[in-house]
């Protein structure tokens, strides 16, 4: 069962993705989404299809069956302040996407509202969202809804709260490497002859592709990399040379230093 109104809180860039994934794959009407940020003029692109967008989050959490949570660590005290007492009046299911926020500190500010945590990524607006979702085991019922729900924004697992950290990591910050991994492969494409829209088209057809094989073969990486490396050939001479550079150790010391720096998170401000 879809919800009737949704409310953002927090119009930034995860908070508006998530307004336009929810638009585009009409899971309600525009105007069934509120989304609110305190400079409501940087969301007039949702505006003009139909989203209402307040600055007021107390007004925007009135009616609501579900409220999504989506500010900095840091900021979600004073909100939770402003908006918990219309959340418990009116008892919507709220989702928090905040980083670093466990489901017992937000229910202290919500007593006996069902709070279920989800770690989205960007790709959500457009409905490519790899979303892992938990309830703490509190309402198996609202936890399923939550799934189910992201589950039409991409796809949408539900997994034990100490592995929210590791799915930040891996399917949020992970959009990042990936996509920094793109472009050291379109780079190095205009270095051998193309210009760089071709070889940006190139790469990121071909990381499509390679993700789309896994993804419906459910091979592991390395019997399809099996398929594209002839012995002593072009291929193997190429990753071999990645490897002798630290590709994969980079790699994973780059997650596990994400993974380290979690805990700073909440203690961040705006920069
Ligand atoms: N970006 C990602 O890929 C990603 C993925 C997974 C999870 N997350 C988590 O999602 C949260 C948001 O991340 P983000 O990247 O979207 O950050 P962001 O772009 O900074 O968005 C946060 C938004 O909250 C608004 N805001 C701050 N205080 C507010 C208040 N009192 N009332 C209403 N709006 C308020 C800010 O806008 P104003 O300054 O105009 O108010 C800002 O646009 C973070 O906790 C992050 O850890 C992000």
């Amino acid at each position: 069962m879809n919800f009737k109104k949704i409310t953002i809180l927090g119009g930034g860039n995860l908070g508006s993705s998530i307004a336009q994934g929810i638009i585009d794959k009409k899971l309600t009407n525009p105007q069934n989404i509120t989304i609110t940020r305190r400079r409501v003029h940087l969301l007039d692109a949702l505006k003009n299809q139909g989203v209402t967008v307040l600055s007021e989050n107390e007004k925007a959490v009135e009616g609501s069956d579900l409220v999504i949570f989506a500010v900095k660590p840091h900021q979600i005290n004073g909100l939770l302040e402003k908006v918990a007492p219309t959340i418990k009046a009116q008892k919507p299911i709220v989702v928090s996407v905040i980083t670093g926020v466990t489901i017992s500190q937000l229910k202290k500010a919500l007593p006996g509202i069902n709070v279920v945590r989800a770690m989205p990524n960007t790709a959500i607006a457009l409905g490519e969202s790899m979303t892992c979702i938990s309830g703490n085991g509190d309402s198996k019922n609202t936890e399923e809804r939550v799934r189910k729900f992201f589950g039409q924004l991409g796809e949408a697992i539900i997994i034990n709260e100490e592995l929210m950290g590791a799915a930040t990591v891996i399917g949020a910050c992970g959009v990042a490497f990936a996509l920094r991994f793109m472009r050291a492969m379109s780079q190095g494409g205009i270095e051998i002859g193309f210009g760089a829209e071709v070889s940006q088209l190139i790469t990121a057809q071909t990381l499509k592709g390679a993700t789309r094989l896994i993804l419906e073969s459910q091979n592991h990486p390395e019997k399809e990399i099996d398929k594209v490396t002839t012995p002593m050939g072009v291929t193997i001479s190429g990753l071999n040379e990645m490897e002798h550079q630290g590709f994969s150790s980079a790699v994973i010391k780059g997650l596990l230093t994400s993974f380290n720096k979690l805990d700073l998170v909440k203690l961040k401000k705006d920069n």
